[in-house]
């Protein structure tokens, strides 16, 4: 084909487009155009540039990912070297910082906080708004050249869009930000890191350590392609020579953002030291809820002339400092290792640990999960091992200090039987964990029990695992149906239950026969059945006499339940013990069925979608997510532009700041009620 001036013209349109949309998506988060539309954009540019070959420039779309490297990294000298921060740990610190900065400008500066993003230093440099180089930051004076791999980063743009800018009147030439160094954290999120390390599992590869040293290792690869896979994002942060016309920190990182540089939203200018110790403790309890690690905050003097005057030493900008978060992690002794028996018999082993503090509680007890891992991660008991809180509650042993180790540690080997009844240990295929199948084993018994009566379930107060394993023992109870039968006089028996605690205990399990059908679908403990799944079950099949008769197909064509579950309900019915179970709920006439709900002009909520922050104060979370159900709304734990409003209680965290950013409706609790017409 050749290259009319028409074609050449829509070749020039479409990247144009195309790298417009990539801005909104990888640098603002904001898409205006399905996915669809956008590949069909790429398809047809990618069409036209394969029949005139002559029209490929290096900096098109089409072209992020390139060659494979050969001969390896070519050092580049900075012509500005990348420094590094001084590390504070405490606010003192930071207030103390501030007192430093008065006392040597002589007036009060102003800051610019920002996280801290565990990455890597990388230096881009944009020539006539091209991207011409990326460096890593080496040893701070010399780095390696990794262009071909930051190309191969979808949130790097190849051009810097000057359309835009100019189309937001800047007050000077946009020409003198065609030529810019910028700097930045090149990092993989939370969720390419996982992604990205399973792959390596199957492939028996050794894994990241974290997405750090994950985020190095690929931008030192030879290849760019393995880049481009691996789903890395960048954060830019600093302009080494102010740009022009600027004056300050934050406006220069505003108009980087307006030109097509990916620069992290939380960004904040504050007037005060005050300020700036706040946000970095308000960070500190959300920083776990990010899609990627930060390690602290980094507070920085916003005027140039004011960084100017403090300047630097030789390793660090006076200007600047880092705060760290306290750490996620610690080394403790591994003192034994114990195995609980769960409510369907899986054994977890269970890191008994020296008492150690982290991050606010004391740690004694850490999860191992399988054996398996424990032999993968080759954890021995008296090791001296890391453990973390991860986004679960439960912190997790991660791994042992080797270097620690006296010769004396043993490893550790999954008995045959189970520790508490000691039947025979099973493994079935393709599955990890060892299990007890006794369904009488008095451990599953008490788990089961335990699982019945929780909030989430019947919700029964009074009856905590204590109590529990005395019912047990007094063989009051086999099984959670005998809940409902219990006699005052038997529970008056038992130590530490006093009148009182009789009756209020009593009322508890008479409260719990009224509970809705889908806690209690939830509560009998079908597998794989979470609370979830029940809701969705008890949605379209309202009773448990039609659940009992409802076939695979009905089930499983249920959106969201999928042929694992549908399978479960199936097979639960069909296990006379459960049938058993079943009748003596029903004779205790616990709910077995959803009530009759409202007609659809009284569910003036449907279709709704709610996202609660912050606490209310005329109910709990609980009470208000069932209210909004039952007038037919939706409630939903992540804000997104399809969530129709945001409830915001007192202290609201970061659900609202993504509202009001996606300009979603926040509405406080009296319009709530307002809404709800209570
Ligand atoms: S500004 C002159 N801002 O932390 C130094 N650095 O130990 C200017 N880092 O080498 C750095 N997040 O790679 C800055 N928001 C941020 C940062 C950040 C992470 C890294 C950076 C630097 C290291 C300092």
């Amino acid at each position: 084909m050749h290259a009319t001036p028409e074609i050449k013209k829509r070749v020039e349109d479409l990247r144009r487009e195309i790298n417009h949309h990539n801005y909104r998506y990888y640098v603002l988060n904001d898409p205006v155009i399905s996915d669809y539309e956008y590949d069909m954009l790429v398809k047809e540019l990618e069409e036209l540039e394969e029949h005139c070959p002559e029209l490929i420039t290096s900096d098109s779309p089409t072209q992020r990912v390139g060659a494979e490297l050969t001969g390896g990294f070519v050092h580049i000298e900075h012509k500005i070297p990348m420094l590094s921060l001084e590390n504070t740990y405490s606010k003192e610190e930071i207030f103390e910082f501030d007192r430093r900065m008065q006392r040597e400008l002589g007036s009060k500066p102003k800051y610019v906080v920002e996280l801290k993003f565990d990455g890597v230093a990388v230096s881009l440099i944009y020539k006539k708004g091209k991207l011409v180089q990326g460096t890593t930051r080496g040893n701070g004076f010399v780095g390696d050249d990794v262009t071909h791999n930051i190309r191969a980063i979808k949130s790097i743009p190849l051009t810097l869009l000057t359309e835009k800018v100019r189309a937001e009147a800047l007050t000077y030439p946009i020409e003198n930000l065609m030529n810019i160094e910028v700097r930045g954290e090149v990092i993989m999120p939370k969720g390419s890191f996982e992604r990205v390390n399973r792959k390596r599992e199957r492939e028996n590869k050794p894994l990241f350590a974290n997405p750090r040293n994950a985020a190095a290792g690929t931008l030192k690869h030879l290849d760019p392609q393995v880049t481009a896979s691996r789903g890395l994002d960048i954060f830019i942060h600093t302009a080494p020579v102010p740009l022009k016309g600027y004056n300050t920190h934050y406006d220069t990182l505003m108009t980087l953002k307006k030109i097509g540089l990916k620069v992290n939203p939380d960004v904040k200018l504050c007037e005060s030291a005050e300020e700036v110790t706040n946000y970095c403790d308000s960070w500190e309890p959300r920083r776990r809820d990010l899609p990627y690690e930060v390690d602290g905050m980094v507070i920085k003097v916003n005027s140039f002339e004011q960084q100017q005057k403090l300047g630097s030493t030789t390793k660090n900008p006076r200007w600047a400092i880092a705060y760290k978060f306290p750490a996620l992690q610690v080394t403790t002794k591994l003192e034994n290792i114990i195995l609980q028996v769960g409510r369907t018999g899986t054994i977890t082993p269970v890191a008994i640990l020296t008492p150690v503090k982290l991050s606010g509680s004391t740690i004694s007890r850490a999860t191992l999960h399988n054996a398996d891992e424990i032999a993968r991660k080759d954890i021995r008991v008296g090791d001296t091992v890391f453990i973390e809180k991860g986004g679960e509650v439960i912190p997790e042993v991660v791994k042992p200090v080797i270097e620690k180790r006296t010769g004396k540690e043993k490893p550790f080997k999954m008995p045959s039987t189970c520790p508490v009844c000691e039947s025979k240990l099973v493994r079935y295929e393709g599955e990890v964990a060892w299990r007890c199948e006794n369904m009488r084993c008095p451990a599953q018994v008490q788990r089961r029990i335990e699982h019945f009566v929780q909030r989430n379930a019947m919700d029964i107060e009074g009856l905590g695992g204590k109590v529990i394993a005395q019912l047990i023992e007094a063989r009051l109870i086999k099984d959670f149906t005998d809940i409902y039968y219990l006699k005052r006089e038997n529970l008056l028996k038992l130590e530490r239950m006093a009148d009182k605690s009789v009756d209020n205990l009593l009322d508890a399990i008479e409260k719990s026969k009224t509970c809705d059908f889908h806690r209690v679908l939830f509560a009998i403990g079908i597998r794989y059945v979470g609370i979830h799944a029940a809701k969705l079950l008890a949605e379209k099949i309202n009773s448990i006499d039609k659940l009992k008769e409802a076939s695979f197909e009905d089930i499983s064509s249920i959106p969201e339940i999928g042929p694992v579950v549908a399978q479960s309900v199936v097979d639960f019915f069909k296990d006379p013990k459960n049938l058993k179970v079943l009748k003596k709920l029903r004779k205790a006439e616990v709910n077995l069925k959803t009530a009759v709900v409202a007609p659809f002009r009284m569910r003036p909520l449907t279709g709704k979608t709610f996202v609660l922050t912050g606490t209310l104060v005329s109910f709990t979370r609980d009470e208000t997510t069932r209210l909004i159900e039952s007038l037919g709304g939706r409630v939903s734990s992540s804000v997104s532009k399809k969530t129709d409003y945001v409830v915001a209680g007192e202290s609201p965290g970061s659900k609202y700041d993504k509202a009001q950013k996606l300009g979603v409706s926040t509405i406080d609790e009296k319009e709530f009620k307002e809404l709800l017409k209570i």
